[in-house]
């Protein structure tokens, strides 16, 4: 089992989410979070010390899926976040221990799918 979390441009979520029920992954958590890449946001330079790190708006997926469904997630979140202008986002792809279904106690794949 994998756990995806991307963090991609806020305008982008609905374009993620079609693209990710047309790869059939229906189970996700979205929130929205604040957050500097390697531009820093924005940075003001003065002698060459950066004076400013403003946190942009974001959103965050946390997708959990079965390991045969990794690279189609993936695939669906990059057609539906890529716009190839900086900021577009990043992928994180952690393996996942354990899952557990709280109502029915089931664990693992049956509990993630
Ligand atoms: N190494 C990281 N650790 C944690 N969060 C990150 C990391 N890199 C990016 N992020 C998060 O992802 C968001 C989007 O990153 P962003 O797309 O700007 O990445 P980037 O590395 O700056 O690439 P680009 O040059 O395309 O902008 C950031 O605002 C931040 O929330
Ligand atoms: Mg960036």
């Amino acid at each position: 089992m994998k756990l995806i979390t991307a963090i991609i441009q806020p305008e982008r979520l609905d374009a993620v989410k079609q693209e990710l029920f047309n790869a059939e992954v229906y189970k996700m958590t979205v929130s929205r979070v604040r957050g500097c890449g390697q531009q820093r946001g924005y940075s003001e330079h003065y002698r060459g010390q950066i004076h400013k790190v403003v946190l942009l708006e974001k959103v965050r997926l946390e997708i959990a899926v079965n390991d045969e469904y990794e690279d189609s997630t993936i695939r669906a979140i990059i057609k539906g976040a890529k716009s190839g202008n900086i900021g577009d986002g990043k992928i994180f792809v952690s393996d996942l221990t354990r899952c557990i279904r709280i109502r029915t106690e089931e664990t693992g794949s049956e509990a993630i799918g």
